[in-house]
């Protein structure tokens, strides 16, 4: 099989990533921070060690600003929901993914947000220009995909942060797309809120994912309950992490994430993005070399990552996928990736779209081979 669907989810995993979570749960399986004896004790430094690791990569200081949750969808949920307030203004892409705008939607009918989306360019950029345009008054975040997952565009982020940062805006970023890949400093990028995806790019497993919140920061829990700590009081307790983490966590995936980031940082981010930029421009090539096929997103491969979203003319994306998948065992995913007003933003929201994503773990072989397999199906499809 090769696997081109790793926008979706990394497969496969680092072996690194496999062991630490099968010693874990034979080793250190209890319960962290609920118990004093040694195995709880394992446990819970297990946690912290990928905290630390987090914050090592995104340039934080204290790595207990680092809130671990179930996914990117659950973090970004509790930067909006425990952020905005009746009243306030919201500036936001429309290349966004529904993990943003749905809970944007909720926020907007429910407290009265205001949201203003900038709507984007044809290839998925947005226009810098556009967002300082939108500030107010009561303007109190920007929210932002860090890169599409639809089409790969990578945002200029340094530049709208700075913005949000001279209008006294927190900056929110979505980072699945590009945690792991991308050299991301909450400092450089004036980020106040970073949401990740463990199971991306950070070779983590499903389950895992989380929010960094810069100090100062004041946000609602989305969820109260035991946190192991303060035990007497029916308060939820105010000290980060604890104050956003109630319930058992997920120690198995964390020990997972914390090995899939060591992987990461042993073959150096630079390293990996060579290697992957070097599949999509011989991915972007390929197809450029195919009649009948519409490709989207940035030209420019390094104005990307390593995510390449196509048509063919008149075909449906999910015919297409459906015998890469069955015929040549090809797995990539089509339609709408959850993102419906980035395919409004590329015109493509009445078919979707047929997306190809690389890891670390994919070979030119494997893109030749797609490649052929693209031109095989064509050909049939146009019989
Ligand atoms: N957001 C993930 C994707 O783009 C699931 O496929």
């Amino acid at each position: 099989m090769i696997y081109l669907d790793n926008a979706a989810t990394t497969w496969p995993k680092p072996d690194e990533t496999i062991s630490a979570m099968v010693d874990c749960i034979k080793n250190a399986g209890a319960n962290p921070g609920r118990g004093g004896h040694q195995m709880s004790l394992a446990a819970g430094r297990i946690i912290l060690e990928t905290r630390e690791e987090l914050a090592g990569l995104f340039g934080v200081s204290d790595p207990l600003r680092i809130v671990l949750t179930g996914n990117a969808t659950e973090a970004i949920n509790l930067a909006l929901k425990g952020f905005l307030k009746e009243g306030d203004h919201v500036i936001t892409g429309s290349m966004e993914h529904n993990a943003v705008a749905r809970p944007l939607n909720v926020l907007r009918l429910r407290r009265g947000v205001d949201v203003t989306e900038i709507r984007c360019a044809a290839d998925g950029q947005v226009d810098p220009a556009e967002v300082r345009k939108a500030f107010r008054k009561n303007t109190s975040a920007v929210v932002m995909i860090h890169a599409s997952n639809v089409t790969g565009t990578v945002m200029p982020v340094e530049e709208i942060g700075l913005m949000a940062r001279e209008n006294g805006a927190a900056f929110i970023v979505d980072t699945a797309q590009t945690a792991g890949l991308l050299d991301i400093d909450v400092n450089r990028l004036h980020i106040d809120m970073l949401a990740f995806a463990g199971h991306k790019s950070l070779y983590g497993p499903q389950g895992t994912g989380g929010l960094f919140i810069r100090e100062g920061i004041n946000l609602e829990p989305l969820k109260e309950g035991g946190t192991g700590s303060k035990s007497e009081s029916l308060d939820q307790p105010d000290e980060i992490p604890d104050k956003f983490e109630s319930g058992t966590p997920n120690t198995p995936g964390i020990a997972g994430l914390g090995a899939g980031i060591r992987y990461v940082k042993s073959r150096g981010l630079a390293e990996i993005w060579k290697h992957e930029q070097g599949l999509v421009t011989r991915f972007l090539d390929g197809l450029s070399q195919m009649r009948k096929i519409q490709i989207y997103g940035p030209d420019d491969p390094s104005k990307r990552v390593p995510v390449v979203s196509i048509n063919v003319n008149g075909q449906d994306s999910s015919e297409i996928a459906f015998v890469l998948d069955r015929v040549f065992g090809i797995a990539c995913r089509s339609g709408l990736h959850c993102a419906p007003s980035a395919h409004k933003t590329i015109g493509t929201l009445d078919r979707g779209t047929v997306r190809f994503s690389f890891s670390i773990f994919n070979t030119c072989d494997e893109v030749d081979r797609t490649l052929e397999a693209l031109s095989q199906t064509i050909a049939e499809l146009s019989r």
